[in-house]
């Protein structure tokens, strides 16, 4: 089967499409014909080598995370899944193993039903940036009408999800995003939007309980200007020493800080398809063939579009 594959740390040049043998399966296993593959962020940073500590050097390594297709095969102990079923998942070890090949073996436990109303580019758009955006939710707390919320870098994959499930909150949520995405933050919820292009929201007197960064490119020490006294700072990009120091360090400072790490789970995923089954809608900007995997990345990484980027592979 074709898959893509790296020997090197690098940029999208170093992507290859390689041919392997189609993977065998587990007991607890499906093998899944691929029919989409949705891209993260996560994906160019492990090719890059800026997540060495975790991933290793060892090569070579595939690529891409999330996916949806359909079953061609259960192993005997799988009970909930058969040949046939339409569905979504996240390949295990995504530091390793890579879900843009035609075919790939996962536990029945990284894969969830497509539901009927959404395409496969759209369910493989859920898994990586859906989990976190639930997870983010769930850590700001109680939410009400009266909290302020500001969502920094609030259009890609995970502000998709995260504006959607904040909308029935009555909380009032500010997006700051590109000029050609405005109108997305505000279908998807946001009550006002700031263009980053044109306007920088650290100089602005609003102050927030909640201020999230999904742009990586806000620092805590900057964003405390607009944050209340005794407000939340959600960094989904956290550096180790974050992890490990924040919640020390939080106990001794109003203002806090924290560290926010995620993966698909029994706990998350079913809030996202409830959600969907309610309406939540999934973007997906752009989608791309399996030959043009090295574009379809370069897209991605340039940003300046909304919802997500996928590759159809069958
Ligand atoms: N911790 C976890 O478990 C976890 C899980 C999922 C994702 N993440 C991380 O969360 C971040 C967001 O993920 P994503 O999938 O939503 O990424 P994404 O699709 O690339 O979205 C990033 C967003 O930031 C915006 N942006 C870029 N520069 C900005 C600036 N200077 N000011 C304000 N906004 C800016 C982008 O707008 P333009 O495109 O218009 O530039 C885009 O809307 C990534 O760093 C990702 O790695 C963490």
């Amino acid at each position: 089967m074709k898959t893509i594959a790296y020997k090197v740390f690098g940029d999208t040049g170093v992507l290859q499409t390689i041919d392997e043998q189609k993977p065998s399966i587990q007991p607890n296993q499906v093998l899944v014909k691929v029919k989409a593959v949705s891209i993260n962020p996560l994906d160019w940073k492990i090719r890059k080598g800026e997540m060495k500590l975790m991933s290793g050097s060892k090569f070579p390594k595939h690529t891409g995370t999330d996916f949806a297709g359909v079953i061609e095969d259960a192993g005997a102990s799988v009970a909930n899944f058969k040949k046939g079923d339409e569905v979504f998942g996240m390949v295990k070890n995504n530091m390793k193993d890579g879900a843009l090949a035609e075919y790939v073996a996962v536990p029945s436990t990284s894969i969830w039903k497509k539901p009927a109303g959404i395409s496969f580019v759209q369910g493989a758009s859920i898994p990586t940036a859906g989990a976190a955006a639930v997870t983010a939710f769930q850590k700001m707390g109680r939410i009400n009408p009266d909290s302020r919320i500001l969502i920094n870098g609030a259009t890609g994959g995970f502000g998709m999800f995260l504006l959607q499930l904040l909308r029935d909150t009555g909380a009032s949520v500010t997006a700051v995003t590109g000029t050609d995405a405005l109108a997305f933050a505000k279908e998807w919820g946001a009550g006002s939007v700031v263009d980053y292009k044109k306007d920088n929201v650290l100089s602005q007197k609003v102050v927030y309980d909640i201020v999230i960064d999904l742009s990586a490119k806000m620092r805590f020490s900057n964003a405390k200007r607009i944050m209340k006294p005794g407000a939340l700072f959600l960094n989904p990009v956290p550096g180790l020493s974050d992890i490990i120091t924040s919640p020390v360090r939080n106990l001794f400072r109003s203002k806090k800080h924290v560290a926010l790490l995620t993966a698909p789970s029994e706990e998350n995923i079913p809030m996202l398809l409830n959600a969907i089954s309610k309406g939540l809608t999934i973007e997906v900007s752009k989608t791309f063939t399996f030959n043009q995997a090295k574009e379809a990345y370069k897209y991605a990484e340039k940003g300046g579009y909304p919802g997500k980027i996928a590759i159809e592979v069958n």
